[in-house]
């Protein structure tokens, strides 16, 4: 591949995976089954990122392995309810194609875990979602490192990545160990344990791998809301959770723990509600993107009931499809809640456009303040529906 035998494309991505092995120190490269490409907003990638998208579509670029790709800046089908403009749309669709020919699935969405892209067990992926790599190395004990656009499409065109980082055993040690108090539970409440555990963690060790005590259970849904808040405010890419991850029996928790009080969980969530209820105007659940049982749960709550802000429900494709034939779009919809799929809040071109959010994001906190200037309130997942009915 290096050699140009595969075409100028392949050889493009090898020689970025290979700089990179060179700089991380890499003894090898690995075969990955997986991988998930970010970068796709077309408000991230901007003309110079489209131009080295389309060199390597027109140079023979094609996925060697499954690759998926992160939210895009719009709803690809439904863009215009959004306030999209007609001009970003069509860059937007620009980038889509670039990906598609070459060969990667245009399934846009943080979490493809739950859409057709679901690693086993020790495998090495290519991933670059930080949320979607907390996850796939945690939750799901696959191997990859947080993957930047361009190395993880290089992973896709040449179907290797350099081993280094978590994809070696040693990397995935834990050394520091955090032990939680209290009961957390939610989507919300494990949002912010994340933020409270991810800060501490970067005040005492830098970006150690931790080992959580004391957390007993978690669904589906609170450890894809717990992985993205502790990757956005703790760096991290990998944690094992005593009980509940899978590679959490292997390893041997370190002896030193630091506690995190119901005191520190509280702290984290006051510090994410900047906002008042009465300022409150924008209304978003799906950061990570909703799963079926929780779109499920939110056309319980919305039946027969209007609500009164711009309420955007984020999810994926696939997700959606589902929610359509079980009925619960159209409940949905009818109440004036907006699908957003295929993007969200964070990376849709929306700064400036609204006054303050209400979510059940840790994560969504962070940039909607940050990138979009919003006030912030965090809320429980019901309660952030009674938000949009208010
Ligand atoms: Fe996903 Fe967007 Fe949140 S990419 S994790 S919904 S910021």
């Amino acid at each position: 591949m290096l050699a140009g035998e595969h075409g100028r494309a392949t050889q493009k991505a090898m020689e970025i995976l290979s700089s990179l092995g060179t700089i991380y120190g890499a003894e090898r490269m690995v075969r990955v089954s997986s991988v998930q490409i970010s970068g796709v907003s077309y408000s991230n990638l901007g003309e110079a990122g489209l131009q080295f998208l389309s060199e390597m579509a027109e140079g023979g670029g094609r996925a060697r392995v499954l690759a998926t790709l992160n939210p895009a800046g719009m709803d690809v089908e439904n863009w215009r309810t959004l306030g999209i403009s007609e001009e970003f749309a069509e860059n937007q669709v620009r980038v889509l194609e670039a990906f598609a020919r070459m060969g990667v699935v245009t399934t846009c969405t943080c979490t493809p875990y739950l859409a057709g892209n679901l690693p086993r067990f020790g495998e090495h992926i290519a991933w670059a979602e930080s949320s979607a790599v907390c996850y796939a190395n945690s939750v799901l004990g696959a191997r990859t490192n947080r993957e930047g656009g361009p190395s993880a499409l290089a992973a896709a065109l040449t179907g290797r990545t350099p081993a280094y980082g978590l994809h070696l055993d040693r990397e995935r040690q834990p050394a520091a160990t955090i032990r939680v108090e209290g009961r957390v539970e939610g989507s919300d409440g494990f949002g912010i344990l994340g933020k409270a555990i991810g800060e501490r963690l970067l005040e005492w060790t830098g970006q150690a791998v931790p080992y959580i005590k004391g957390v007993g259970q978690a669904s589906l849904e609170e450890l894809k809301s717990f992985c993205a808040s502790l990757a956005t405010y703790g760096g991290t890419a990998l944690f094992h959770m005593e009980g509940i991850t899978p590679e959490a029996a292997q390893m041997r928790a370190p002896e030193d723990a630091v506690l995190v009080t119901e005191g520190d969980v509280e702290t984290a969530r006051e510090s994410l509600t900047d906002a008042e209820s009465a300022e409150l105007d924008f209304v978003s659940l799906g950061c990570p993107h909703l799963s079926v049982a929780e779109i499920a749960r939110l056309a319980e709550l919305l039946e027969g009931k209007q609500v009164r802000k711009e309420f955007w429900v984020t999810t994926s494709r696939p997700a959606k499809a589902i929610a359509d034939r079980m009925g619960y779009s159209e409940i949905i919809e009818a109440s004036g809640a907006k699908f957003a799929v295929d993007t969200c809040c964070v990376v849709a071109p929306i700064q400036g456009r609204f006054r303050a959010m209400a979510t059940d994001s840790a994560k969504a906190c962070y940039y909607a303040a940050g990138r979009h200037g919003f006030g912030t309130a965090i809320r429980s997942f019901d309660e952030v529906v009674g938000e949009a009915l208010r």
